[in-house]
């Protein structure tokens, strides 16, 4: 049970084994998070939220999430962590922070855990992070892998494009699946894969494929909620379906407040502390005689 949660509340968070429980059975559902606010207003619907690093992109206005920091996702985590009660929280660990070396990975994910005190990390990369994930799980750190198309190697894929059309690009994606599985990762995020292969590997590896622009045949499905509610709407992926458009209630509630504020009619009394005896103060010395 964690210490950093909503004051008061009680915590009963599913857990990581019992997402890798759900292989084949209902399916997972996830969603980003950033804040403390939309983790509340989403923890009853999720299975996992996930702390992602397109926060780069969705919050912070960068062009990939190459400049997400450390102290970026353990402040975005801790919020996170404080809005939830009942999902499983995951933090994405920032490029640069586990590639190096199994040892210097332990380190930075060992710190987002014990500092936003989240149930497990994911990071991004198959055959050769599986050395790395088996390394953080024997010493007690889940991992959930990412796979397919990873936004962390956008220069190496040079842009964001679906993989696996290709046969050698497609045994790869397969070969990765296989070896985050052997290596002990919880589930694994299949992104941006075309379907027939995303399809494949879910019914080849034993742990959870949680799909986002792969297969409905995935276990799980995960989106960016930005996109879901229409807040993001500098570029849709082919994969995401919008269920709301918070983009144009907010610029619909910008222009009315504008609007009254500029006619004077926004604050009402309604807003106002002592508004009533000060407009009655008003209206009694109007009402004395004045001096000849
Ligand atoms: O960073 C992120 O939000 C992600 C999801 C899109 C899977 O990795």
């Amino acid at each position: 049970m964690s210490t950093n949660s909503p004051a008061g509340a009680k915590v009963t968070r599913t857990t990581p084994p019992a997402i890798r429980d759900r292989k084949g059975g209902d399916p997972l559902v996830c969603l980003t998070a950033y804040t403390h606010q939309v983790a509340k207003l989403l923890d009853d619907d999720m299975d996992l939220l996930l702390v992602g690093d397109s926060l780069a992109m969705v919050l912070y206005g960068l062009d990939t999430t190459l400049g997400v920091t450390m102290e970026m996702m353990i402040a975005h985590g801790n919020a996170v962590m404080r809005g939830s009660t009942t999902a499983c929280v995951v933090v994405d660990m920032p490029f640069g922070t586990y590639q190096e070396s199994k040892e210097v990975a332990f380190r930075n994910a060992a710190r987002i855990m014990c500092e936003t005190r989240c149930q497990a990390v994911k990071l991004e990369g198959g055959v050769e992070m599986a050395e790395t994930i088996a390394f953080l799980v024997d010493r007690g750190i889940p991992v959930l892998a990412h796979v397919g198309l990873t936004p962390q190697a956008v220069n190496k894929f040079g842009g964001f494009r679906a993989q696996g059309r290709t046969e050698e690009s497609a045994r790869q994606i397969m070969e990765d699946s296989l070896a985050v599985a052997e290596a002990g990762a919880f589930a694994v995020v299949i992104e941006g894969t075309l379907e027939p292969l995303a399809r494949e590997i879910t019914d080849r590896i034993a742990i959870p494929t949680i799909g986002i622009g792969a297969s409905p045949h995935c276990d799980g499905q995960i989106l960016v909620t930005e996109d879901v509610i229409g807040l993001f709407t500098e570029f849709k992926p082919r994969f995401v379906k919008r269920y709301g458009n918070m983009g144009d209630l907010i610029t619909d509630a910008g222009a009315a407040y504008a609007a009254e504020v500029k006619a004077r009619s926004f604050p009402g009394p309604e807003h106002c502390f002592g508004f009533e005896a000060a407009a009655a103060e008003n209206a009694e010395e109007k009402a004395e005689p004045q001096p000849a």
